[in-house]
């Protein structure tokens, strides 16, 4: 499916590229005002789970870190080399799946997903297979869609939130949405909460993302005025401790 896509991703990617900031999720929330990066990226070992067209990996290495990028997808990666050369920045590209990352146990200090791995790999492989690659005191951060969003979406294509709870909060975790062959992967916070203690990840923040007031989206997942009143972005932070 992604494969299909990435010609489609290619825009975003050169802009967010050529972004200095840090430009976070469907509203492009700036990372001064989202806070999800830590402050010192300098010398750590980074890996994007579900790179894509590669910008964080970009921002994180611009921040004097060493990232890799890994996804499934070998058209997402192509842009990604693209980039790599329209912009004179070089880090390594993994083709695989985050589900299976290739990598031996404790290789990062960073891993980092937005709408990655963190929504299109199952949690229940991807997460611990995230908390295997962290190093004691390492840090996983991921940007995915609110629960609440996923509560509140029309099952029809393109169709924004509403302001009613469509479908049953208790069992969410695999969603085919009508209109295409892609699998999500949602769970409440809850079960992620667990999910994550269960392998030696603790939660040290869930941050709720607000747009501005007038921000604009490629992505209409929800409208603006949805989403100034209820978050339809979350950022988990946690930090992998002995099990
Ligand atoms: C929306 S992009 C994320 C990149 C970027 N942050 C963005 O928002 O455009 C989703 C990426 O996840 C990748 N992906 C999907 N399933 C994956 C898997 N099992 N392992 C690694 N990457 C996967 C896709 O190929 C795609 O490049």
């Amino acid at each position: 499916m992604w494969d299909e896509w990435a010609e489609w991703y290619r825009e975003p990617g050169v802009r967010n590229w050529s972004s200095a900031e840090p430009l976070w999720g469907i509203w492009g929330i700036p990372e001064a005002a989202a806070g999800v990066l830590p402050a010192d990226l300098a010398g750590r070992d980074c890996v994007e789970l579900g790179c894509g067209t590669g910008y964080i990996s970009a921002w994180l290495a611009r921040r004097g870190a060493r990232p890799v990028g890994l996804d499934n997808s070998a058209a997402q990666l192509a842009t990604a080399r693209e980039m790599q050369d329209r912009f004179g920045l070089r880090f390594p590209l993994v083709h695989a799946s985050a589900e299976q990352a290739p990598f031996a146990d404790a290789t990062f200090d960073l891993a980092i997903s937005e709408y990655g791995a963190s929504i299109w790999c199952d949690p229940y492989a991807w997460i611990p297979e995230a908390a295997r690659l962290l190093r004691p005191g390492g840090e996983l951060i991921f940007l995915v869609n609110s629960v609440l969003l996923i509560l509140t979406s029309p099952d029809e294509d393109e169709a924004p939130a509403t302001d009613q709870l469509l479908r049953p909060f208790f069992g969410m975790h695999r969603f085919e949405w009508p209109g295409d062959d892609s699998v999500e992967f949602h769970i409440g916070h809850g079960d992620m909460i667990r999910l994550m203690r269960r392998h030696g990840l603790q939660v040290e923040d869930l941050l709720e993302l607000r747009p501005e007031a007038g921000a604009t989206t490629r992505w209409p997942l929800a409208t603006i005025e949805w989403a100034r009143q209820w978050p339809c972005e979350e950022v988990w932070k946690a930090r992998r401790v002995g099990l």
